[in-house]
Parts: structure tokens; sequence; C-alpha cells
């Protein structure tokens, strides 16, 4: 069978238009910006816990011609004609995420999984009981930024971390929610390490009347391969960024949004992402998926006890997921400047600020790593434990006022997934200075 992206379906556009001759005859500059983007997927070790990447067939379906088909309302109760297809992918879709996860209810329709979940359970003034916003707490922005629509429309409150052992404070949470009473109690946030206490949720929610929306962007792909608790039992609503530790396309997923989706919040949906999707979920509920899922986990231990060992202290003393904050304070360096110095070495990660961090967000005493990313790409124990010693070395490098990268040859010789890297490239990168 031919692949569903090689052939052209529309009648040649006028003479001379670049739409004829496809990307690589027309388009350049947007070509150059892809090849680029490319060559520094290929090139970087991905440490952004929220990052990874999709498979070769999940990349097929989402550039497929089912970006041709617009398709308002729900499989066998479209709006329109020509929805067969549509109904055929989204219904699989569904299908696998409900296996995946146990659930028995799921929307695979929404850009953004928590906006769904908010709008279809609040109206605006009602109250969020939400994790707090600075980094230093762990929140993300669709919970309750003031920019936001959750803070935007809604009353915010919210939780933070226990000061002495920076774990969430359950008895804060338990209070604050009988002060409050929040329409909407929600748990999760982008970074924290430990394991949310989903029972304890549930029961606050039930002692204040609140309704439960767990977010687990970060954890989905954790979740669905039993590496960390499911929050499926406990919730009354589920959310889920696709993007994260799915490794599908950029999205979200929510448990019972329906009419908040559509016609709440969108018309007509991508078909082309929800095709991907269901790749994406297929592929997860393979059992090497389960496996991934348990080795994400270790890996990051073995990073997060590389840097500890190295004199660096990890944020509640540990972690049990797929992320770690680690203070740079030893080393004398903020979290922005590692950042942007190791980027050119070929190592992307993102500053964190830290429990009671002096310094401010844009700066912060910290970083935040994780593991799924080089998972995905092939990274095992030996890879996580080299990575340490450049990552420390090239911010020494910068406080000692060495403005040159000095990420070591052999590391990035050895780094087995990256093979494809060519020596012109592999040495440019190591030679390239750091500009701060
Ligand atoms: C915990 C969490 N929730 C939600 C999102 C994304 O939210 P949305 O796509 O709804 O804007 C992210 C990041 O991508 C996240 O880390």
């Amino acid at each position: 069978m031919a692949t569903p992206t090689a052939e052209p379906l529309h009648q040649p556009l006028a003479e001379g238009s670049v739409g004829n001759i496809g990307l690589s005859g027309g388009d350049r500059p947007v070509l150059a910006a892809i090849v680029d983007e490319r060559d520094r997927q290929r090139n970087c070790i991905e440490l952004i816990a929220s990052k990874n990447f999709v498979s070769p067939a999940v990349l097929e379906a989402r550039g497929s011609i089912l970006t041709n088909k617009y398709a308002e309302g729900y499989p066998q109760r479209r709006y329109y004609g020509g929805c067969v297809n549509g109904d055929v992918t989204e219904d699989l879709a569904i299908e696998r995420l409900n296996q995946l996860f146990g659930s028995t209810y799921t929307n695979v329709r929404p850009h953004s999984g928590s906006q769904a979940a908010i709008l279809a359970l609040l109206t605006p003034g009602n109250t969020i009981l939400s994790v707090g916003l600075d980094l230093k707490a762990g929140g993300h922005l669709a919970h309750r930024a003031a920019v936001n629509l959750s803070g935007r429309w809604f009353s915010v409150v919210s939780y933070g971390m226990d000061p002495e052992s920076h774990l969430i404070d359950m008895d804060q949470v338990a209070e604050l929610a009988r002060t409050h009473r929040p329409k909407l109690l929600i748990a999760g946030g982008s970074a924290y390490p430990r394991t949310l206490d989903f029972a304890r949720f549930r029961q606050i929610a039930d002692d204040t009347g609140a309704v439960l929306i767990v977010d687990m962007a970060h954890l989905a792909g954790l979740v669905a391969g039993d590496a960390y608790p499911s929050p499926i039992p406990f919730a009354d609503v589920v959310t889920s960024t696709t993007h994260e530790k799915l490794r599908e396309p950029r999205g979200g997923f929510a448990k019972k949004s329906n009419s908040a989706t559509f016609p709440g919040l969108q018309s007509g949906r991508l078909m082309h992402v929800i095709a991907a999707k269901a790749v994406a979920f297929g592929e997860t509920l393979h059992p090497s998926s389960r496996t991934c899922s348990r080795a994400v986990v270790g890996y990051c231990r073995v990073l997060a006890q590389a840097l500890t060992d190295s004199g660096l202290a990890m944020t509640t003393g540990g972690m049990e997921s797929h992320l770690a904050l680690v203070d740079l304070r030893p080393l004398g360096v903020t979290g922005n400047i590692a950042e942007k110095a190791l980027e050119p070495v070929g190592i992307t990660l993102i500053k964190n600020a830290m429990p009671n961090d002096p310094e401010k967000p844009m700066v912060t005493s910290g970083i935040r790593v994780g593991s799924a990313a080089g998972t995905s790409s092939g990274f095992g124990v030996d890879e996580y434990r080299q990575i340490a010693a450049p990552m420390l070395d090239t911010p020494r490098a910068l406080r000692g006022g060495t403005a040159r990268s000095r990420a070591r040859t052999n590391w990035w010789a050895s780094a087995r997934p990256r093979r494809s890297l060519s020596a012109a490239l592999l040495t440019a990168m190591i030679r390239e200075p750091v500009r701060i």
C-alpha cells in the first residue's frame, strides 16, 4: 500500500507556485528551519523532563492527508458527511486510551486537556485550589496563572510545599479546602519529583465537596507502564497532554469533558493529530512500553545519583518519577547560566527554582532534569552516568572564567544513541564557544 503521505491529492496550483514542487523544491526558509531542528534534536541530549520523541509511525500519521479533513461533532454523530475515516481513527484512539488506563470514558479531541476540563466543570467566579505557580512549588500555568483563563476567570487559591521536607503539605491542602470550599481541587504539576498522594486528595475533595482533577501530563506514560500509581481510581477527571510521556503528538485528552470540548471550546478537530494519537496509544499498549516506563524512572535515579555523588543536592532528597530537581549552589552557578552554557555543548535542560530560592524566577538556583526523551532515544545507565561530568564541568568552566565548552570528546563519541552525528558536526559542536 502506498504511504498515505506520498500522494498529492490537489490539482496543481497556479504555475510557478512553490506549493507544486513540495517543500524541498520550494519553500527553502521553512525547509531549512525544519532541517536545522532535525539536526538539533539529533545532536542534543534532551534532559527537559516534559520532552519526548515520537515514532516514525506517529510522525507519518501526523503528516498524512487526514490533515485535509475537518470533523465537527463526535464519531457517528458528525455535523456533516465524509467523516467515516475520521470516525475510525477517533474510535480507535478512544478505545486504546481506555484500554491503556482502564478508564471507561475518554475524550481525545482537546488540544488542551486542562482547559477542556476546567470549562466542563466550572462557571466564572468559582474557586480552584491548585499547587502554587512559582517554579519552586511546581505548579503549571494552566491551573492558575493570572494571564491564563484559569486565573482570569476563576478565583485561585494555592497550596505549597512543607518548608522542611519540600513535599506537598497535604495538611495545608486540607485546611485550605476547608476554608475556601473550592469547586475544583487540582493535583499535579510540572516539577514535583515524588509520588502524589491521590488517596488523600480524594479524601479532601470528598470532605469539602470539591471535584478532583488529576493533571497527569508529566506522568501519563509512567502510569500507563505501571511505573507510577494511577490516579484513575481516585480522580473525578483526569487530564493530560499527550506529548510528554506518551510519545504522542502535541495535544491533550480528558476524561469527562465532551460538551466542554465540543462545542464549548473547539469546533472541528485536527483529524491527523487524532490519528497520530491512536497510533501512539497503540504503541504504548505494547508490553515493551511498560519496561520502558520503568527504565525511565530508573535512569533518572542514575543521573540524579551521579549528580549528587558530585556534591549537588536534590530537593526532597530524592525522586520517584522521571524528573529530579537539582540544586546548583555548590557549583556557584545559577540555573539560567547552566541552562545557557549547556545548550551549545548539546545538553538541553531547564532552570528551576529551589525551595526558598533567593534568586528571581528567570535566574533560579537549580535545574530540572528528566530522563524520558533520552530513554526513548536509547540512553541507558552508562550514558546517564556519563552525562553528569559535562553537566558539571561546563558550568564550572564558566565560573572559572573560561568561555569555552569543556564537553568531553570521549563522552560525545561514546554517546550511543547519537551515532548519526557526523564527525565534522561533532567537532564543530565541541569547539563551539559558549556565549551567554
Ligand atoms: C502539568 C502540566 N499540565 C498541562 C500542561 C500543558 O497544558 P495545556 O496544553 O493545557 O496548555 C503541561 C505542559 O505542557 C504540564 O506540564
